[in-house]
């Protein structure tokens, strides 16, 4: 069935729950679902259409809960299910829809069909759910093949058998605690398409799919050095495969059912197969997340994106921040203003002034854009990378496996800030019985929800005025654009309707075009210039 052209995921704007940071309700430190039922009202208000929430499943939270132990039950430090259905309930009587995190690569150490092929013999129905092998070398002790974990180290750990001498060996591209799954294996398909139909069944409105295109591997696990092409573990052709039977599963709940994939993949024309009529209806666009703030630069993945969706009539997506990346005001503030995964280096001077007012033409240009576009938590907010978490609290094992090389992606997972002047700033509750689980920056006392509430110069009241009318503008979201004739480092297009967007990423202020009238700006005019660094909406003649 192809994809409906009214489909709510076409033009939706996301907020992105990251809910062990988001509000906690009990005092334990960590966030959970009541902490976020009770957010409803200022989500609701702030104007989006939908919530994707992280891996909110039972998890020893090896990997903050992409260590998945059961995929049908809710973590008990986030609460129950009879929690997760009175969410799901109460967001949509907000007008809200739910996107649950799916990972289907890998499960955690502690999901019972890992402990159970661990007990078992090799060659064992239990073992086939994974992938494990015999090591190489006379006594076994090397890895099978050379494939490194994408947080470091080997793809590979070995077992103990039950006397206790080292057995065979099983992989994991990420941390040793998430076992790769085996998607030649019956059970493995069965079992998740059991459990989408779990979530559609308790309502869910969509899955965001975790490293998607890295799920299926060569089922003979082939040294890459001496494997040019195709990959053996990416983007191979048969993950097709997967996501085709996923869609019949979402087309059966009546097709408002939306599949996102969380997609790396740089190849325009392998990143546009994913989007056949019968396979995902959006992924993520990490292009442009990583671009320098540079008008050409933007520009040509603005074009580009819009070039590969076109076709396949899929909804671009736009997307500034995530759990997974810096915080794009600590960026923008950067001297080197780009981002890659393989270099998150903290610690270089950031001007958190220039990178809060970039941030802020940043949103403005990306809620222009044609598509869909998500909002992660405390990107309202203006909140910063906190780049001086003491190495004793630190989660992430990817700061832990590159022997700090990496500092990790825990910098943008802080608790957010809701009200008062110190920590833990309305996160928990006054008489909460533990510190956040990440530790507040005190500045981050000028960033609570309490206190940009009502002031017009903040980022909140920035996203909220941007939201509500991204919402009644008729031409924004999904749709095309038309660039307008510009002086360099200047982004200026139209969208159907009366709507024009002027981006100023130049040095010097610029004259506006022609205009109506003034919707929104990020940064006062200067004598009606648009000053550098600054985004201005503008109403124009019909
Ligand atoms: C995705 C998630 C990331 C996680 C990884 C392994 O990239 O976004 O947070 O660590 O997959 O599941």
């Amino acid at each position: 069935m192809p994809a409906r052209t009214d489909a709510w995921w076409r033009g939706a704007a996301i907020y992105q729950v990251y809910t062990r940071s988001f509000a906690d309700s009990n005092g334990d430190g960590v966030g959970d679902l009541p902490g976020v039922r009770a957010k409803l009202p200022y989500l609701a208000a702030l104007g989006i259409d939908a919530l994707w929430f992280n891996p909110w499943y039972p998890s020893p939270m090896a990997d903050a809960g992409y260590d998945i132990a059961d995929y049908r039950d809710i973590e008990p430090s986030f609460g129950t299910l009879a929690d997760a259905d009175l969410l799901i309930a109460e967001a949509h009587d907000h007008g809200i829809r739910i996107i649950i995190d799916i990972v289907p690569n890998h499960c955690s150490d502690r999901h019972p069909w890992f402990l159970a092929a661990l007990t078992s013999e090799p060659d064992s129905a239990e073992r086939s759910r994974f992938w494990f092998r015999p090591g190489r070398g006379e006594d076994g002790s090397l890895p099978p093949n050379d494939w490194q974990s994408i947080f470091g180290g080997p793809a590979w750990t070995r077992i103990a058998t039950a006397d206790g001498t080292p057995g065979e060996w099983y992989l994991h591209l990420f941390a040793p605690e998430q076992p790769d799954l085996n998607w030649t294996s019956e059970d493995v398909r069965a079992e998740f398409e059991d459990v989408l139909r779990f979530w559609f069944d308790r309502g869910a409105d969509g899955i965001r799919i975790d490293s998607a295109a890295l799920v299926t591997k060569d089922p003979d696990l082939p040294d890459l050095a001496s494997h040019p092409s195709p990959h053996p573990y990416e983007d191979r052709d048969d993950v097709h495969e997967i996501y085709r039977a996923w869609r019949a599963v979402a087309e059966s709940y009546g097709g408002d059912r939306a599949l996102i994939g969380e997609l790396w993949i740089p190849d325009a024309e392998r990143f546009t197969r994913y989007f056949r009529p019968d396979e995902l209806h959006s992924a993520f666009n990490f292009p442009y997340l990583c671009s320098a703030w540079d008008a050409a630069r933007l520009r040509a993945i603005i074009d580009e994106t819009l070039a590969i969706h076109a076709p396949v009539d899929a909804p671009a997506t736009w997307v500034l921040s995530n759990h997974d990346v810096d915080r794009h005001v600590s960026r923008y503030g950067r001297a080197d203003t780009s981002f890659g995964l393989d270099r998150r280096e903290h610690g270089r001077p950031v001007d958190l002034e220039l990178g809060t007012r970039r941030a802020r033409a940043a949103a403005l240009l990306t809620f222009a854009l044609p598509g869909a576009v998500y909002v992660y938590q405390g990107d309202e907010l203006g909140l910063w990378e906190v780049e001086d978490i003491p190495a004793g609290l630190r989660q992430d094992p990817i700061w832990r496996r590159t022997g700090g090389a990496d500092p990790g992606r825990d910098g943008c997972r802080v608790p957010l800030p809701w009200s008062g002047a110190q920590p833990p700033f309305g996160f928990s509750p006054d008489d909460a019985r533990a510190r956040p689980w990440l530790p507040q920056p005190t500045g981050w006392s000028e960033l609570t929800v309490e206190a940009e509430s009502g002031d017009p110069s903040s980022m909140l009241e920035l996203y909220r005025a941007a939201l509500r009318i991204r919402r009644r503008e008729p031409g924004l979201g999904d749709g095309g654009l038309r660039w307008m004739e510009s002086g360099e480092s200047v982004l200026d297009f139209v969208r159907d309707g009366r709507f024009r967007c002027v981006a100023n990423l130049s040095s010097d202020a610029v004259v506006l075009p022609a205009h109506d009238g003034v919707l929104l700006q990020s940064a006062d005019l200067v004598d009606g210039l648009l000053p550098p660094d600054a985004t201005v909406w503008l109403r124009i003649g019909g």
